[in-house]
């Protein structure tokens, strides 16, 4: 019997991330006492990974961890939802990917990372994984810049459609990635990838436009956390509000969102579909704690989804 999941690449970072609940973030020269810590599977590219495979597609992963216990362990969590990992390699020169997150009551969080083996991944790796086929590659900006824009040259001579989850806050240089199919920013990416204030849906709009103007995107969609999404398509924008949800942790919502809006467009063709779904996807990864571990699955944002008849007028 033939697979008919969509098969997905996905070439991105894998972190531990040190997760530590607090009332509240430290200010300058502050020293509090948090709640509790964790040691949670994250990263970008794998929380984009394990997204994908639990909302049923087939999903391979070229990057790289440590030699190192937590190396060891992310490639293990990846093994387990089914994701191919047979091209990603053990770095003997580079400890794993770090996150240090603090998380508050609200699920507001702060995020600093240390890339590690990340940003060592080399040509020769992707260009392995390059020898199949896939539906469309996702990529983040935990990554190099050199890489980044390999990956999107043989994509392109593939003719495979990119989806470049503009993650985390830096500058980039769209050119790299000519023909990107979608581009997807939160609200200080946004920011920081257009020169222009992204807080509200209305400055969203704004800067969706210049980074269509930029980047050439086919869509740009920019994730606004709470509020929804605003999507930028041939000159015109829409707005998708988020779904309400109690808000434990929003880490790796976006990338839920980006592996959700991936999976539904490629089923169905339909970006404002696929934002619907995204939003409900990053909206129930907001609901648990950690990265991987709030992940939903197909049926999860099915369900979820049942409830919520009248969000959109079609939700489709
Ligand atoms: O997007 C969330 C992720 O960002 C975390 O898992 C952390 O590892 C950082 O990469």
């Amino acid at each position: 019997m033939s697979d008919q999941r969509c098969r997905i690449l996905i070439v991105g970072s894998v972190n531990m991330d040190l997760v530590l609940q607090v009332e509240r973030v430290p200010g300058t020269g502050e020293n509090l006492i948090g709640s509790s810590y964790s040691y949670i599977s994250g990263g970008k590219g794998a929380n984009q990974a394990v997204a994908a495979a639990r909302l049923g597609m087939d999903v391979t992963f070229v990057g790289r961890t440590g030699n190192d216990a937590h190396g060891q362990k992310l490639i293990h969590g990846l093994n387990r939802e089914g994701i191919s990992t047979e091209l990603m390699i053990q770095d003997p020169d580079n400890p794993s990917g770090l996150a240090v997150i603090m998380v508050e009551p609200s699920g507001q969080n702060r995020i600093l990372v240390y890339p590690g083996s990340n940003m060592a991944i080399r040509e020769e790796e992707v260009e392995r994984a390059f020898k199949h086929t896939y539906d469309a590659v996702i990529m983040n900006l935990e990554i190099s810049d050199r890489i980044i824009g390999f990956v999107c040259g043989l994509a392109k001579n593939k003719g495979i459609p990119v989806v470049l989850d503009a993650g985390p806050v830096r500058t980039f240089d769209l050119s790299l990635c000519p023909g990107l199919k979608v581009l997807s920013p939160n609200e200080s990416e946004a920011a920081a990838l257009s020169g222009l204030p992204c807080t509200n849906p209305d400055e969203a709009v704004k800067a969706a436009a210049r980074l269509a103007d930029i980047s050439n995107a086919g869509y740009v969609v920019i994730k606004l956390g709470a509020e929804g999404a605003v999507l930028w398509r041939n000159g015109k924008s829409a707005f998708f509000p988020a779904y309400t949800v109690e808000a434990v942790d929003a880490t790796a919502a976006g990338d839920a969102f980006t592996s959700g809006l991936t999976s539904k467009y490629l089923e169905t063709g339909d970006m404002d579909r696929a934002i619907r779904y995204a939003n409900a996807v990053g909206a129930l990864a907001v609901t648990r704690l950690g990265a991987q571990p709030s992940l939903p699955s197909a049926a999860e944002v099915a369900a979820f989804l049942e409830h919520q008849d009248n969000h959109y007028d079609n939700t489709g």
